[in-house]
């Protein structure tokens, strides 16, 4: 497996891969990978010729009181993790590679998808993304880039950007992976002392509350929200961002549970900020009277 270093390499790397007629595959991610990572590479082997993951914790995604500098990085081990999976490259630039001096472009996805959510909360996060994830699209240039609905709004965002800027690249989501009590796998998990981690299974608790309760006809989302946040608040460890529903892929306000909506949900533990999604999916016939 080669680790390459620079935008021009890279660039050089597919060209040869393409011009054999190969389908090129890309898994972004920030490194220190996990299941959840894997999951997406060995997606990516199934259905690529060529597959490479991007390893770079963008520095353009972050807020100025955000994680950046102590967010994990393990290149070495990513790669012995990436080279097992069956991965052909792994994309490592340094920032003066993806933002050398002068550096002045960016793309943001409109307010509809991002004014809400992370978007709220993390202002500037998305453009941050658009525009890394424009970046690797150029430099790599893949047939197929492959996204975990871990962040639903992430992928909701990219899917948008692609459409409206006539970008060619299948987008392809993959489900979210759970450790076995069903905390979703992050990088950010290693940050959780032991009591917070056994503190943390309440998120993925919430989630299945919030569905056995629209399993049981119960659609009204103000009314299930709340039932989220006194679950979550009910754990003593953890401190709630939030807990909002939207519908299911538009993003719209809905005060009614009606086909598909997306619960998605923001917690702190201690300085992990962690956040989960579910989809939660209604009968459009169901009402709260039956
Ligand atoms: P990162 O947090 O490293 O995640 C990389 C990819 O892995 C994302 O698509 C994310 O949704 C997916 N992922 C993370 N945890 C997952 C889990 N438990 N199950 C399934 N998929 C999971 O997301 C980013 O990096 C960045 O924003 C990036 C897109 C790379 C742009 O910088």
């Amino acid at each position: 497996m080669r680790i390459i270093k620079n935008v021009k390499e890279m660039k050089e790397f597919t060209a040869r891969a393409k011009e054999s007629g190969k389908i090129v595959g890309l898994v972004p991610t920030m490194g220190y990978f996990h299941q959840g990572h894997l999951a997406l590479m060995e997606k990516a082997v199934q259905q690529c010729d060529v597959v490479i993951t991007s390893v770079y914790v963008n520095p353009l995604q972050f807020g100025p009181k955000e994680d950046f500098a102590s967010y994990p990085r393990d290149l070495q081990r990513d790669a012995a993790m990436a080279e097992e999976v069956g991965v052909d490259a792994i994309f490592s630039p340094a920032d003066g590679e993806m933002y050398p001096e002068g550096f002045d472009t960016t793309v943001s996805v409109g307010e509809s998808l991002t004014n809400k959510l992370c978007g709220l909360k993390r202002p500037g996060h998305f453009t941050g993304v658009a525009t890394v994830v424009t970046k690797l699209f150029n430099i790599v240039k893949p047939d197929k880039a492959y996204f975990g609905l871990k962040d639903a709004q992430q992928v909701l965002v990219i899917k948008r950007m692609v459409e409206d800027l006539n970008m060619d690249v299948e987008i392809i989501p993959v489900p979210i992976v759970r450790e076995s009590d069903g905390l979703a796998m992050s990088s950010r998990n290693v940050y959780l002392t032991s009591e917070q981690r056994k503190a943390a299974v309440v998120l993925y608790q919430s989630l299945k509350l919030a569905e056995q309760q629209v399993k049981k006809g119960h659609i009204d989302a103000v009314e299930i929200c709340r039932q989220v946040k006194e679950k979550i608040n009910n754990e003593p460890l953890a401190e709630l961002d939030y807990v909002e529903i939207y519908s299911y892929p538009d993003l719209k306000f809905i005060d009614k549970i009606e086909g598909r909506a997306l619960l998605a949900v923001a917690v702190k533990f201690g300085r992990a900020r962690l956040i989960d999604n579910i989809i939660l999916e209604a009968q459009k016939d169901v009402s709260d009277s039956i």
